[in-house]
């Protein structure tokens, strides 16, 4: 790579004007987006940023629209929870992502009786129909099915999979379709990130298979949920979601959290993590069709990693307490740079977080001319 243009950014704290959405438009991007879980609602701290729209430009519900709050027994819909979400980005002109449709988790029972294809294909017809019909016009996009493959690339055995095979997949993509015609239609899956693994290979030939037999599917979403030093790297990011780009209009970073796995943590853990956060939100930087990140809540308060993986954490870009973290410092440093540089699409090179004494943060930031070297 050779850089005609280098310029050294340093910051010992974050740019002035650094609320993260705000700085990812500047840079090109259509947002940087949280999830928002239910039970946060009621906490004007945790409120006054997530309803901050220069910070998140878009809210994800985390649960709330999932089959279990809004079919939770057959045929009777509750929306409780999910417009609780909705109703905050209406009000505050977000963008909301809406997640998910047809997903084996959080399912109430019902749904995994053992049906035949019709029946499980009738079931699904009703639980988009309903879902997607009731936020139609509302949702910038929905993750219509998610989390399809095992790690290895297999079908996961869920029950829409026994019922139906693949075209459970095309179905829900063909009625999500029909139902609200002007959302971005996903595909949303973790472990697909670090090109090129078998759950990669088996994503890209199911779309291909989906779209061949007639279905629209506009967004590949990767969660992007990673552990601290073991995430991927920028170049395997990118090169995953150049794979990706071949066969849809856009791709995203859907549900972004990099988790410690012995805590407490030092500060070269810290760095490390904000390492880490850089390669994703630069990975999206440089890949054209990369629309936006989100992360998976933006406090440790309300991370579901505690709960799931006990003695692991502190995966967000703020603590428990609200205190800004060095990977939020590193984030918004590299999107200020991509902004002024313009280098939206471009190579913008990793910048060097260095955290001092007291948490002091440096960020040398190195960012490449505008050429597309690297792409
Ligand atoms: O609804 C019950 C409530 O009635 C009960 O009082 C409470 C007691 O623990 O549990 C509540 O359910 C919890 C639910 O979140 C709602 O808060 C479940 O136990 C808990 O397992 C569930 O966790 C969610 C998880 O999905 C389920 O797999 C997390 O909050 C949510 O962040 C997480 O999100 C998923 C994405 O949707 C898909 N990708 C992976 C990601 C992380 O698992």
């Amino acid at each position: 790579m050779h850089f005609s243009q280098l310029f050294v950014a340093l910051l010992t704290a974050a740019p002035a004007d650094c609320q993260l959405d705000k700085l990812a438009k500047a840079a090109g991007l259509k947002y940087f987006g949280t999830a928002v879980d239910n039970p946060a609602l009621n906490n004007q701290q945790y409120m006054r940023i997530a309803r901050d729209k220069d910070e998140f430009g878009s809210i994800t519900p985390a649960n709330g629209q999932k089959w279990s709050n809004t079919e939770p027994s057959q045929g009777r819909f509750n929306y409780g929870s999910g417009d609780a979400i909705a109703n905050v980005a209406k009000q505050t002109g977000q963008l909301l992502r809406c997640h998910t449709l047809v997903w084996y988790n959080q399912l109430p029972g019902y749904v995994s009786s053992n049906y035949n294809r019709d029946q499980m294909q009738r079931i699904i017809t009703t639980h988009i129909q309903n879902v997607a019909g009731h936020y139609k016009g509302q949702c910038y996009a929905w993750d219509v099915v998610n989390e399809a493959f095992e790690d290895d690339g297999k079908f996961r055995q869920s029950a829409m999979y026994r019922a139906m095979g693949i075209d459970y997949i095309t179905h829900s993509f063909k009625i999500a379709a029909q139902t609200d015609p002007s959302t971005k239609l996903y595909y949303n899956d973790f472990n697909i990130e670090r090109c090129c693994n078998a759950k990669i290979n088996a994503t890209l030939a199911m779309v291909k298979t989906v779209q061949a037999a007639g279905a629209r599917i506009d967004g590949i979403g990767m969660q992007g949920h990673s552990r601290v030093g073991k995430s991927p790297s920028k170049r395997e990011l990118m090169d995953t979601m150049a794979r990706f780009s071949e066969l849809v209009q856009e791709v995203a970073f859907t549900e972004v959290d990099i988790r410690h796995t012995k805590l407490p943590t030092t500060a070269a853990d810290r760095e490390q993590q904000a390492k880490d956060y850089v390669d994703v939100v630069g990975a999206c930087l440089e890949t054209p069709k990369c629309v936006g990140i989100t992360i998976w809540d933006y406090t440790d308060q309300y991370s579901w990693i505690p709960g799931q993986y006990p003695g692991e954490g502190e995966a967000c870009l703020w603590d428990r307490s609200y205190n800004k973290k060095v990977a939020y410092t590193s984030v918004a440093s590299l999107l200020q740079s991509a902004a002024e540089a313009g280098l939206r699409g471009k190579a913008v090179a990793t910048p060097a977080v260095d955290v001092g004494e007291g948490g002091k943060v440096t960020v040398r930031t190195v960012a490449a001319e505008a050429t597309g070297v690297g792409r």
